[in-house]
C-alpha cells in the first residue's frame, strides 16, 4: 500500500478507460459486418432523441491509432473495449467468421500491447446481430449456445493476448429495456412482466457456459473471466423498516438477480426475488411464476463462475417503499419491485437526468459488494459523469470525490483491483444519441475527421494517475 496525499492505492492497481463497440466504432456495414440490433433500432424507429445512429460514431474502426494516442496520453494501464458480434460473426453463428472483423480486433489488441496497455475485453455490450433478434433475442434459450460459440471464437482468435474477459455488460439494463428490437418496453405483459426474467435466465446460463468453455478448453491461456453488473447505490429515504426493506429489495432485483446465482454459496436467484415474483404471479392468475426456475444442474453450473466482478457505478438514488401505491393485479417488473426513487436536491447534477455526484454512494456500494461476494476481486469497469464543456470542472469534481471514496473503501478492506473511467471518448449514448457527453476526450461529431480534444478532466486524471504511480515507485 502506498499513501499519496489522502489517496491509498495498492501497488498494482489498474487505472483504465472504457468504451463499447456500437458506441464508438461506426463502419456499421463495412468489410463484412452485418446489421446489429442497435443498427436496426436506430435506422427503423424514432426512439433516439436526436434521430442519430452509430453509422459513423467516433469512427474508431478507422481511427484506432487516435484512440490509442489518447489512452497513451492519459497514462492508463488498461483499455476496456467490446467486440461487435456482427462484425466477427455476421450471421450470428460461428460457422461464418468474418476475417476483416478478426483483423480489426487483432490490430487493436496488438497496438495496445505494443503501447503497454492491457486489454479488458467485453464480449457482449448490447449489439448482437439483428438476425438473432429476429429469433427472439435474449428471450430465446438457444442464445445460450449461440453466445457460447461466439465467445469460443473470441477466445480462439484473441485469447493468446487478451487475459481479461468480461462476458456481459450490464445484463439487468439490456434485459429491461433494450432487447425488444424496437427499443424500450412496449407496454405488454409479455414484455414488461415476463421477458426481463426470461432474459436473465438465459444470460446467466450463457455466462456460465462461456466460463466453463474458457476454463476447460482454454486453460492454457491462463486468463481471467468475469461479468460486468450495474450497481447504482440505493439508500433508504428514511430509516423506517419499510424503506430499508425497499432499498434492499431494489438492490436484489437489480444487482442480486445476477450476482446471487454467481457469487453466493446458495446460488440461484435471491430469495426475495423468487418469493415476490411467485406470490404476485399467483395473485395475477398465472399458472406459474413469471420468473423461470433454474434446475439443480443450472444452479451448480452457474455458481462460482467469475474470477472477478466488474461493477459499473455512476450514482445514488433515495428509495422509498411503494407497496401501498401499486396495483398488485397488474403484472409488471415495476410492481414486482414496488419502490419510488428520489434524490437529495443538494447533490450536484450532471447533464443527464439520472446522474448526480454522490461520492459516498460508491463507498457504500463497494462495502455492500464486499459482503455480498465474500470479498471477491472487483474492477470498477465504468464510472463517469455527463458534462459537455471542454473545461469540465463538474467531471473533475466528480472524479476527485469518487476516487477518494474508492481509496477509502480500499483502506477499509475491499478488494478493488482497478478503475475504468467511462468514457475515453464522447460517443453514442444509446437512446440519448449524441446529445449527452461522457468523454474525457471531446469528439467533434460535425467534423468528418472526428477530431478528439482532451477535456480538463483528461488532464486532471492524467496527473492523478501519474502522481499515484510515481508515489508507488
Ligand atoms: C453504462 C453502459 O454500459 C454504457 O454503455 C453507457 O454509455 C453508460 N452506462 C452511460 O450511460
Amino acid at each position: 500500500m502506498v499513501v499519496f496525499s489522502a489517496y491509498v492505492f495498492p501497488k498494482d492497481f489498474i487505472f483504465g478507460a472504457a468504451t463499447a463497440s456500437f458506441q464508438i466504432e461506426g463502419a456499421w456495414n463495412e468489410s463484412g459486418k452485418s446489421e446489429s440490433c442497435w443498427d436496426h433500432i436506430t435506422h427503423f424507429t424514432d426512439k433516439i432523441d436526436d434521430h442519430s445512429n452509430g453509422d459513423i460514431a467516433c469512427d474508431s474502426y478507422h481511427k484506432l491509432d487516435e484512440d490509442i494516442k489518447a489512452l497513451k496520453e492519459l497514462g492508463v494501464d488498461s483499455y476496456r473495449f467490446s467486440i461487435s458480434w456482427p462484425r466477427i460473426l455476421p450471421d450470428g453463428f460461428s460457422n461464418n467468421v468474418n476475417p476483416d472483423g478478426i483483423r480489426y480486433y487483432n490490430e487493436l489488441i496488438d497496438k495496445l500491447l505494443a503501447n503497454n496497455i492491457t486489454p479488458l475485453v467485453t464480449i457482449y455490450h448490447w449489439d448482437h446481430p439483428q438476425s438473432l433478434q429476429l429469433l427472439g433475442g435474449w428471450t430465446n434459450p438457444r442464445m445460450v449456445e449461440y453466445f457460447a460459440d461466439y465467445a469460443r471464437v473470441a477466445f480462439e482468435h484473441f485469447g493468446d493476448r487478451v487475459k481479461q474477459w468480461a462476458t456481459f455488460n450490464e445484463p439487468e439494463k439490456f434485459c429491461r429495456d433494450t432487447i425488444w428490437g424496437e427499443g424500450l418496453s412496449l407496454g405488454s405483459v409479455a414484455l414488461d412482466a415476463v421477458a426481463p426474467y426470461l432474459c436473465a435466465h438465459t444470460i446467466l446460463r450463457a455466462h456460465a457456459k462461456a466460463y466453463h468453455i474458457y476454463k476447460n478448453e482454454f486453460s492454457k491461456q491462463n486468463g481471467k473471466l468475469g461479468i460486468v453488473l450495474n450497481l447504482t447505490w440505493y439508500e433508504p429515504l428514511t430509516n423506517t423498516t419499510k424503506d430499508i426493506d425497499a432499498s434492499n429489495r431494489k438492490l436484489e432485483f437489480e444487482f442480486g438477480i445476477y450476482a446471487h446465482p454467481i457469487f453466493t454459496k446458495d446460488g440461484d436467484f435471491p430469495k426475495v426475488v423468487k418469493e415476490r415474483v411467485a406470490n404476485l404471479s399467483k395473485l395475477q392468475s398465472f399458472t406459474k411464476s413469471r420468473l423461470p426456475e433454474f434446475t439443480e444442474e443450472d444452479i451448480n453450473e452457474i455458481r462460482d463462475t467469475a474470477d472477478f466482478l466488474g461493477i459499473n457505478h455512476y450514482t445514488t438514488s433515495l428509495i422509498s417503499d411503494a407497496s401501498d401505491e401499486i396495483d398488485l393485479f397488474t403484472p409488471s417488473t415495476f410492481n414486482d419491485i414496488a419502490v419510488n426513487y428520489t434524490i437529495d436536491p443538494s447533490w450536484p447534477a450532471s447533464e443527464i437526468f439520472w446522474l448526480y455526484d454522490v461520492p459516498w454512494g460508491l463507498y457504500k456500494a463497494l462495502m455492500y459488494v464486499k459482503n455480498y461476494t465474500n470479498n471477491h476481486p472487483v474492477y470498477i469497469t465504468e464510472n463517469g459523469f455527463c458534462e459537455e464543456a471542454i473545461d469540465d470542472q463538474g467531471r473533475v469534481h466528480y472524479y476527485q470525490g469518487y476516487l477518494q471514496s474508492l481509496s477509502n473503501a480500499i483502506s477499509d478492506g475491499t478488494n478493488i483491483v482497478g478503475h475504468y473511467a467511462w468514457s475515453l471518448l464522447d460517443n453514442f449514448e444509446w437512446y440519448r444519441g449524441y446529445t449527452k457527453k461522457f468523454g474525457l476526450y471531446y469528439v467533434n461529431f460535425t467534423d468528418p475527421s472526428r477530431p478528439r480534444t482532451a477535456r480538463s478532466s483528461a488532464k486532471w486524471l492524467k496527473n492523478f494517475i501519474h502522481d499515484v504511480k510515481s508515489n508507488n515507485l
